[in-house]
């Protein structure tokens, strides 16, 4: 049985296109049965109304709850969502929300760490690998159990632009590969461990 997958976007949705193209390509067990945004002209709408996805451009978080539950989601992508949600919208879909965040958690995250903030804060710290990190969603900003990560080299030549690019690579392959592991029930939270049942 396919489960049933909402993505939340704000932007350009060049991670929702990664989703996009693996459940068209079979190598996810899951259909995403809409995209939602809280801006009315992000691209990432744009992306799934040229594949046939109902797009949605809502900004009260009441309202994107009973979207979802209507549509029976089963889980629920962050893929660049830039809106803080509430301990009511978690605590509905707990164990159920990811989340992609492009740094290696608990570096470089949370308040003010978001897009190529991230990276410039890798390059001003002189940090020498940064990375992606695809993470349960909790009440904190990018504090959820964590699912996958995966490493990025920081070029001496890398500007916040460059290096954003290697890593949202990185983000793209990590996110779609997380969520073809939940679709297929093999991920599994304790407390903050998580196990992936390969
Ligand atoms: C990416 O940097 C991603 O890490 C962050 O938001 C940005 C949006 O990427 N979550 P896109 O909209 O998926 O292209």
């Amino acid at each position: 049985m396919l489960k049933n997958i909402a993505v939340l976007v704000s932007g350009g949705g060049t991670n929702l296109q990664s989703i996009i193209d693996a459940t068209e390509a079979g190598e996810i067990n899951g259909q995403i049965k809409v995209v939602i945004s809280n801006k009315e002209n992000a691209y990432g709408l744009e992306r799934a109304r040229k594949h046939n996805i109902e797009a949605v451009f809502e900004n009260d978080e009441k309202k994107v709850i009973e979207i979802l539950k209507e549509k029976e989601i089963d889980i629920v992508v962050m893929a660049g969502y830039l809106k803080i949600i509430s301990a009511d919208f978690v605590n509905e879909f707990k164990n159920r929300m990811i989340n992609i965040h492009p740094s290696l958690i608990p570096s470089f995250c949370g308040k003010g760490y978001y897009g190529k903030k991230v990276h410039q804060g890798v390059l001003d710290y002189g940090a020498k690998v940064t990375g992606a990190t695809v993470h349960f969603v909790t009440e904190g900003a990018d504090e959820g159990p964590i699912i996958m990560q995966e490493s990025v080299k920081v070029e001496q030549d890398d500007d916040a632009d460059t290096l954003a690019a290697r890593v949202l690579k990185v983000e793209h392959q990590i996110l779609k590969k997380s969520v073809a592991l939940l679709c297929d029930d093999k991920v599994r939270v304790d407390g903050r461990r998580v196990y992936i049942n390969e």
